[in-house]
């Protein structure tokens, strides 16, 4: 999406570690025009999918989960981290690892929120190790809930995320892909939308 590579070439900032630095846009200050740009992309993208809800993680998804479901007409649902959880009735649940944390944790969503009639169309802002969006997948599913789609803001595909996703058979939709962050310097690669 031009759009959103225009503004990372102007305001993204690249900090060591091979981190992008969005916080003006996209994970702090929120550029809602922007963003509703992405939502409409995302729209387009998976409109002969059957969506009934859009999910996330909280808490940067947030944002964009919510304009996404404006566009789709349908609600926005995130998904609650926890450090540690019991099993209970009334929630699904799933594991994820965090790379950056190096240690798990886990999500939940009420049972009452996800039904298996629901067919879900995931999105976040960053696409790193993939294992937030695994994560949620897992928890989709576990809820007898089918998974549309997932719809990225900002994919690092130099990371694992991409590929672990392809590999359960996931679609992505990734609105700017990042090849590159090596020397402070971005290079994009072809972007799905
Ligand atoms: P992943 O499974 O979501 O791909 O995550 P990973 O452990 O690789 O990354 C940990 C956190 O760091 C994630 O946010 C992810 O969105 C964020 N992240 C990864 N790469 C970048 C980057 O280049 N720039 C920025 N700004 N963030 C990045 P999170 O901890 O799940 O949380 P939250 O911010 O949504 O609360």
């Amino acid at each position: 999406m031009k759009e959103l590579e225009d503004r990372i070439r102007k305001d993204g900032r690249v900090l060591p570690g091979n981190i992008l630095l969005v916080d003006s846009f996209l994970n702090q200050g929120l550029d809602a025009r922007l963003m509703n740009q992405m939502a409409l992309t995302w729209q387009e993208f998976y409109k002969d999918e059957p969506v009934t809800k859009i999910m996330t993680i909280e808490a940067s998804g947030i944002a964009l989960a919510v304009l996404t479901a404006y566009r789709f007409g349908v609600p926005a649902l995130f998904a609650k981290k926890y450090a540690t959880i019991n099993l209970t009735d009334d929630r699904h649940q799933a594991s994820v690892y965090s790379y950056t944390r190096e240690k798990s944790y886990s999500i939940a969503v009420s049972r009452r929120l996800l039904t298996p009639d629901d067919h879900v169309l995931l999105v976040d802002d960053f696409l790193a190790n993939g294992c937030a969006m695994a994560g949620l997948a897992d928890l989709v599913r576990e809820a007898g809930a089918s998974v549309a789609g997932i719809g990225v803001a900002i994919e690092k595909s130099f990371q694992k995320g991409p590929d672990l996703l392809r590999e359960r058979g996931l679609t992505i939709c990734s609105l700017a892909r990042i090849e590159s962050l090596e020397e402070g310097r971005i290079v994009f690669g072809e972007a799905d939308a």
